[in-house]
């Protein structure tokens, strides 16, 4: 099994939003608020435009095993306001709209993802990988730990925001795994984006 890692296009705005849809429904159904809008998490239509804003800025990824779209990550340099001060947002890059579709859960896909946002971290000079993740969903916490990342602070915004539990990871931990791929530093981003990345998965 390998997992190729690609930059996104316009054309694979419908897959996301699949994606999205479909793991929104996986949470409802284990009885989490995460994502829904009743709890304040962005309705499909703001996510799709997010997400394709993100695409024509080249900071958005699929994940293909064995050729088939199974994931998607959004990587860059901003987040909401309040979350992070401005000099972790300045050593960072920053994960967004982390979904692996529940087929090809349990890979690793979405670890792979989080390697090649260290990777980018590290080709920008940047020392941390840093997300934001739903407040309530100890679950998810419990996932971003094991994928190796340490709870910060629960960030209290004025606008208030139900994703506000912050993580971070130093991209020099992924080098201790062996990983992430090195790639050189000083490029834009739209150049690391037109790069794909052949990795194998194991399992
Ligand atoms: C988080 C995610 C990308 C990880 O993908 P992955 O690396 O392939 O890992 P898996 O999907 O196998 O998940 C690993 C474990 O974390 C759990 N988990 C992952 N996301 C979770 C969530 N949002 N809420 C609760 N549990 C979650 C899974 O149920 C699984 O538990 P298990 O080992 O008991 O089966 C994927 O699970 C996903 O798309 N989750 C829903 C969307 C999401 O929450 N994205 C992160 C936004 S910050």
């Amino acid at each position: 099994m390998t997992v190729q890692i690609r930059p996104a296009v316009l054309d694979d705005l419908a897959l996301i939003r699949r994606l999205r849809l479909q793991r929104s429904s996986w949470l409802a159904a284990r009885g989490s608020d995460q994502w829904s809008t009743r709890a304040a998490g962005l309705s499909i239509d703001y996510f799709a435009r997010a997400v394709s804003r993100a695409v024509a800025a080249w900071e958005t990824w699929i994940a293909e095993v064995d050729g088939e779209p199974a994931a998607t990550i959004t990587i860059n340099d901003r987040a909401d306001r309040e979350l992070w001060t401005s000099a972790e947002l300045a050593d960072a890059l920053i994960v967004h709209y982390l979904i692996v579709d529940f087929r090809f859960a349990g890979y690793g896909v979405g670890q792979r993802l989080l390697a090649h946002a260290a990777a980018l971290a590290r080709a920008h000079g940047r020392r941390w990988v840093r997300l934001d993740a739903w407040t309530a969903n100890t679950d998810l916490h419990a996932y971003y730990r094991r994928a190796g990342f340490r709870l910060v602070r629960v960030a209290a915004p004025r606008d208030p925001s139900p994703s506000c539990a912050l993580f971070e990871r130093h991209v020099d931990d992924w080098l201790l795994e062996g990983g992430p791929i090195s790639t050189p530093a000083g490029f834009p981003m739209t150049q690391l984006a037109r790069d794909p990345i052949v990795l194998p998965v194991s399992g």
